[in-house]
């Protein structure tokens, strides 16, 4: 194909300022790394964060997104295994440059933290996977301080932990349904989650076996998983981690336990109860060779359905409607499913 110099993008034009869509150039790339024509692109709550709070970015205009899945248009100098025609998924950044951001037509990546998509995963679907799949995989296989340091499946921790019990508080969250179903693979029993009861037989498929209605008071949950496990809960993920949560998934902890949290700690560890801070942010240094054992599964797993996406919900107008997608994020509008935009059909 033959790229062009020009492309449309959804410029964030200043810190708290406006999102709009322009132009900008389309970057070429370097060694150890792949252009991307960027056909689905998923929305994530950080993406409205960065806009509102001022945080993350500090050069604009900038672009920002981190989902992506699209086709290779162009290798760089020396790359052997990514050809132009394959079909990728990969998590953007927008700490280093807004060349390798999802909001806008072609994006770089990187070689080693790209994937194949499998025939039996679209564009659409594809997108969705890269940002809540690393912090999935990081909070659950990382080592302390960075996760719970469960053994990961393809080094002898498939199946491993039948018979001790996992919480999920969560489970609809697009985090949380991964969550879910690495939980599963990795042989925990049972599976506890929290969410509305609309969301029930969508986490029963994905392999929760217990699911506490997120709407009763935090300050019953002890009682309630009580009635589900006598068994000590030593593990706990909160993918919603606002402070409420995080204090009552503290509140389960069993002495020696740990609990991921995906937010800006609200609780603190203490002698006998770990508290893991979980970033699944793959430019971090403790994260770049971790998640390169995530890439070489993950086109197996989807394929095999070990991980499925999360239902998508396709954004009208390409790049134009991530504005929309990202108020219905902030007012919390988006329920067990993720918004996907099309860069490429933008007016
Ligand atoms: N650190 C990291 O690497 C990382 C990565 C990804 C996300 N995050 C953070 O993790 C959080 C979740 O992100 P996400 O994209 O997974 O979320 P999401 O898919 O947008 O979350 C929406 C879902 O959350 C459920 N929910 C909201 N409050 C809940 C509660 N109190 N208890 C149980 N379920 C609740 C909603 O349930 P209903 O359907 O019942 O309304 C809805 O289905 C965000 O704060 C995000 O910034 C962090």
């Amino acid at each position: 194909m033959i790229v062009p110099s020009i492309q449309k993008a959804l410029l964030l034009k200043s810190k708290f300022g406006e999102f709009s869509v322009d132009e900008r150039p389309v970057p070429r790339p370097g060694p150890e790394q792949i252009l991307v024509k960027i056909k689905s692109a998923g929305l994530n709550p950080v993406d409205w964060k960065v806009q509102k709070y001022g945080v993350f970015v500090d050069k604009f205009p900038a672009v920002i997104g981190s989902d992506i899945a699209g086709d290779i248009v162009a290798v760089g100098p020396g790359v052997k295994q990514w050809a132009e025609g394959d079909k990728v998924f990969l998590q953007g950044i927008y700490r280093d440059g807004s060349n390798y951001a999802a909001f806008q037509q072609f994006v770089i990546g990187k070689c080693s933290l790209t994937a194949k998509i499998p025939e039996n995963i679209s564009y659409d679907e594809a997108a969705v996977i890269p940002v809540g799949i690393a912090c999935s995989f990081i909070g659950l296989y990382h080592e302390h301080p960075h996760g719970l340091g469960i053994t990961h499946p393809k080094k002898g921790g498939q199946g491993k932990y039948t018979g001790i019990p996992f919480l999920v508080l969560g489970g609809s969250t697009s985090v949380g349904q991964l969550v879910i179903q690495l939980a599963k693979f990795s042989g925990f029993s049972p599976i506890i989650t929290t969410a509305s009861p609309k969301h029930n037989g969508l986490l029963k498929s994905l392999g929760a076996t217990d699911i506490i209605d997120r709407n009763i008071p935090l300050s019953s949950l002890p009682d309630e998983i009580n009635k589900i496990t006598d068994m000590p809960i030593k593990l706990v993920f909160d993918t919603v981690s606002i402070a409420d949560t995080q204090k009552a998934g503290f509140r389960v902890l069993a002495p020696g336990g740990k609990i991921a949290v995906n937010q800006q700690p609200a609780i603190e560890s203490t002698e006998d109860k770990d508290v893991i801070f979980v970033m699944g942010v793959p430019n971090l240094p403790h994260n770049v060779e971790f998640l390169k054992d995530l890439y070489n599964v993950l086109t197996e797993w989807l394929r095999e359905g070990i991980v499925k996406p999360n239902k998508v919900d396709i954004l009208p107008g390409g790049l134009s409607g991530i504005i929309h997608g990202l108020e219905r994020l902030e007012n919390g509008q988006v329920s067990a499913e993720k918004l996907v935009a099309r860069p490429q059909e933008t007016i």
